[in-house]
């Protein structure tokens, strides 16, 4: 989609700095690596809102998105990569936990999951948390490109299977590359946005 404005308004190690605007909001989260900065370019119709990088961002913020002061898209840093301290990992709980107990502005959540592969336990987790929140949930697989046009169908049945999707927790195909998936994941995000 394309917005006049698309911009990051701050990095907030915790909620002191969010953002004081009444903005609906969705949380982002996905594997380090996914594809979740290249995601949030690509529905933005920017090339470098967010960071595509190589090496994966230690940086345990969120990233508040402002859409043309009609949307507010949260980054949550990726998770999954090995070498984290034990000391990330409590402060990645603990800003997780404050966003999403006292963050009213929260609308639902967007899990990013790589398609050519199972979900990771940590993709299980964080769907889990997310549920029981009861946040609408959309799950989006990113690099479909890298799935053989003939296995794509049986590929996204074995992911739903895997992840024992729920009425209501749809599953799209993305991608970054070809922009495919991309009006649809918006629809749906523009209906929780605007439930
Ligand atoms: P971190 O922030 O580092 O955890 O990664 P991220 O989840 O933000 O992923 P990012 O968007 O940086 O992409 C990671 C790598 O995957 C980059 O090399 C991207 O070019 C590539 N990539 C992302 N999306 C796609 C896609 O849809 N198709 C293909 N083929 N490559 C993709
Ligand atoms: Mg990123």
């Amino acid at each position: 989609m394309q917005f006049q404005k698309a911009e990051l308004v701050i990095s907030a190690p915790d909620r002191r700095s969010w953002p004081d605007t009444h903005l609906p909001e969705i949380v982002l989260a996905g594997r380090s690596n996914v594809g979740k900065s290249s995601f949030i370019n690509a529905m933005c119709g920017r090339k470098k809102l967010a960071y595509v990088g190589s090496t994966p961002g230690k940086t345990r913020l969120l990233n508040f998105f402002n859409l043309d002061d009609r949307y507010m898209l949260v980054d949550v840093p990726g998770y999954g990569y090995a070498n984290i301290s034990k000391q990330q990992l409590l402060q990645f709980g603990r800003m997780m936990e404050e966003y999403f107990n006292e963050r009213e502005q929260k609308k639902g959540a967007v899990i990013l999951v790589d398609a050519r592969h199972m979900p990771s336990e940590d993709d299980h987790t964080m769907l889990e948390y997310i549920r029981y929140f009861q946040l609408p949930i959309i799950i989006v697989a990113t690099k479909i490109d890298k799935v053989s046009k003939s296995r794509r169908a049986h590929q996204l049945s074995l992911i739903r299977k895997d992840l024992q999707l729920q009425d209501g927790e749809q599953l799209y195909p993305f991608s970054s590359a070809t922009k495919e998936g991309e009006e649809a994941i918006w629809q749906a995000m523009k209906t929780i946005l605007e439930a």
